[in-house]
């Protein structure tokens, strides 16, 4: 059951994006979860950005600025430039974050950051607490380390941060890719001999403790199904005449070690029994459970 809150900024999660704005110079950076991609072809993007910040008067002047995508090894420094102002700090050297040139516009990139997306403001949309720069994305940097030999961009290692109602999470695992749920299951392919071998192995030893174990207790194996002698005590659902004839009937399969176990049942319950050999645990209070086969 869902509660009807009033309208708030619930979408989760964001990224904490590292927004880096100004020039080598003059450089500033602020975390925004206000971000996100509008348009694929052309890649339009957008931030949006409360004008007492100071990278909103650096985004004004220039018309340039850079998301950077951080890491869980940043946290800390994502957290702090996110509270404290670039009026008061050189926030590059306060939270030990490399600013490196970018390729098409002023702003730098950071240097920690995995991925950069360099962008050029087309306009902006005033709304109310926030504006809106809504802005081109003219090149993505992306660092060497996570594309593979096929040139694909493979981020899962990078530990990428999520920012979820006012706390930050690292990524989990991969579990799927896009298209996953449509795509054609692969044939499972078959385990190699050595895993084969190592698996028999450890099955082998298991069943012969459990072998061994149970012969202590004075039962065998037969077809993979433990065995209990019933010899002249009563499995536990003899007791059955205690039951409803509802319950009973819920039982209808009754399986006897012997014929004669079962026709002793059946007399008794006055009812036909199936006299197919089975198996029954033997319980530490002397009564009796059908087994599972192993
Ligand atoms: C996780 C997180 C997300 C934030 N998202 C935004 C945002 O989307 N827009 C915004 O204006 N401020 C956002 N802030 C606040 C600014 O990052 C913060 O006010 C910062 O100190 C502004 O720095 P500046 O004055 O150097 O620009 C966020 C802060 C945090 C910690």
């Amino acid at each position: 059951m869902k509660q009807t809150w009033k309208p708030g900024t619930l979408t989760a999660p964001l990224p904490p994006a590292l927004i880096s704005s100004g020039d080598m110079n003059t450089k500033n950076v602020m975390t925004a979860a206000w971000t996100g991609i509008i348009c694929s072809e052309p890649v339009i993007t957008y931030v949006s950005i409360r004008p007492s910040r100071y990278t909103h008067e650096l985004i004004s002047q220039n018309k340039e600025f850079v998301i950077n995508i951080p890491t869980w090894k940043i946290a800390e420094a994502v957290d702090t430039v996110g509270v404290k102002s670039g009026r008061d700090y050189d926030k590059f050297a306060l939270c030990g974050l490399t600013a490196e040139a970018s390729t098409q516009v002023k702003a730098p990139q950071i240097a920690e950051c995995p991925v950069s997306l360099e962008c050029k403001v087309l306009e902006v949309r005033k709304f109310g607490t926030h504006d809106m720069f809504l802005a081109e994305v003219v090149a993505v940097n992306v660092d060497e380390a996570y594309i593979d030999e096929n040139g694909a961009l493979d981020l899962e290692k990078a530990g990428l941060l999520a920012y979820a109602h006012g706390f930050y999470y690292t990524l989990g695992r991969k579990i799927g890719k896009f298209g996953f749920s449509v795509e054609k299951k692969k044939q499972k392919t078959a385990p190699s001999v050595a895993t084969q071998v190592k698996a028999d192995k450890k099955f082998n030893k298991e069943k012969s403790a459990v072998k061994f174990k149970r012969a202590a207790k004075g039962s065998f194996m037969e077809n993979g199904v433990e065995v209990i002698e019933v010899k002249d005590k009563k499995p536990r659902f003899a007791k059955s005449k205690a039951m409803s004839e509802e319950k009973a009937a819920r039982k209808p399969e009754r399986r006897f070690k012997s014929k004669e176990a079962g026709a002793k049942f059946a007399k008794k319950d006055n009812k036909t029994t199936d006299f197919k050999p089975v198996s029954y645990q033997k319980k530490a209070d002397g009564s009796f459970r059908k087994k599972r086969v192993l």
